[in-house]
């Protein structure tokens, strides 16, 4: 199979570990005899530097004309602390998804049995956790109208949701649960926001086309609570993009390292696959960082975009090996030896 792949690596170490992925993904290539064609593309602080703006028209023609995104990190702490900046690396990630219609975004939560001690969370309450958030992407809040009033010192964002977009997200959410555990928790607001209203009422209505889910509807803050008390209890949770952006932080806590989750995002016109951490500004350059979420990626990239089963599962055994042999960056190596991000990769392209 020829796959044509886009290559947005982004700033920070979003280059290193990028390149990582590549080297995975070209021995999956090898191995399964397939032939892979990336194109890279500028984004984020790297574009705004080269061309005034991060997300241009000539990288958003690369991934309209990808078979899939392989995407990095976007972030620059020179932004950061200028509230003033007109141009942020953050305004091409938003424009990136609204362009591509990302409209869902996939970030599963799970345990890897050799590290479970690593996560701040005790064993017994993480033990057989197996997740998913889906989170809306492309709506909401992100998206709403926002500004400051005549006076400058009142500011506004709005939140709007339609039926529309919360049928095609629900409609993913119930039919991952009918491929998983067959339980869905829609997380809302409803005693408050009227939106949330719009979701449950939605989704309520979408339940009799889904007679083996069992559907639950939770409050977003109790949801914030039981995620670290019994996040085994939960199957596939679906939410609105300001929620699900907070609660996905939250539960890659379970897993004990930002660096090893993976996500995609599903589109209108394609699909992107990421790792759920940023830039780490202060590792960048330094060979330090975990390549794992992002080799990751490239296995949800092989199954979800290409329907290729046995090759994202070979990359998954892979990585198991590297935890369960120590062959990993200093985030997961404790008081034994920490390889860099490059040698990771090699080991992992040397052993699929
Ligand atoms: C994420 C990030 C982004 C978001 C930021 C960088 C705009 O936190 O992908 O979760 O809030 O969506
Ligand atoms: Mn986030």
């Amino acid at each position: 199979m020829k796959l044509n792949i886009a290559l947005l690596a982004g700033d920070g170490i979003g280059p290193e570990v990028i390149d990582q992925a590549v080297k995975v993904s070209n021995a999956i290539a090898k191995k399964f005899n397939h032939e892979i064609e990336w194109t890279s593309a500028l984004t984020g602080a790297a574009a705004i530097d080269a061309v005034g703006e991060p997300y241009p028209d000539s990288t958003h023609a690369v991934c309209m004309a990808a078979d899939a995104v392989l995407f990095g990190a976007i972030g620059h702490p020179r932004f950061d602390n200028d509230p003033t900046a007109k141009v942020r690396p953050e305004q091409g990630l938003l424009k990136m998804r609204k362009a591509l219609g990302l409209y869902a975004n996939v970030r599963p939560t799970f345990t890897f049995p050799s590290l479970i001690d690593n996560s701040p969370l005790k064993r017994e309450r993480i033990e057989g956790t197996d997740l998913i958030i889906l989170r809306e992407l492309t709506g909401g809040i992100y998206f709403g109208e926002r500004g400051r009033k005549d006076d400058g010192d009142t500011a506004f964002d709005t939140c709007t949701y339609t039926k529309e977009e919360v049928v095609r997200l629900a409609k993913l959410g119930f039919e991952m649960a009918m491929q998983r555990g067959k339980k869905l928790c829609c997380v809302d607001k409803a005693n408050v926001l009227e939106t949330s209203r719009l979701w449950r009422q939605t989704v309520q209505a979408m339940e009799k086309d889904y007679p083996e889910v069992t559907v639950s509807y939770e409050f977003v803050d109790a949801v914030a609570m039981r995620l670290v008390q019994w996040p085994s209890s939960y199957d596939v949770l679906i939410t609105e993009n300001l929620f699900g952006d907070i609660l996905t932080d939250e539960a890659s806590v379970i897993s004990g390292s930002m660096g090893l989750m993976p996500s995609s995002s599903i589109g209108v016109h394609t699909s992107l696959f990421e790792p759920i951490h940023g830039s780490y500004p202060q590792a960048a350059g330094k060979d330090i960082a975990n390549p794992l979420a992002t080799v990751l990626s490239a296995a949800m990239m092989f199954e979800d975009a290409f329907g290729l089963k046995e090759e994202a599962a070979a990359i998954r055994d892979v990585v198991n090996k590297s935890l369960a042999e120590g062959v990993v960056t200093e985030d997961l190596a404790g008081k034994n030896k920490a390889y860099k991000t490059s040698e990771v990769g090699d080991w992992l392209a040397a052993n699929v």
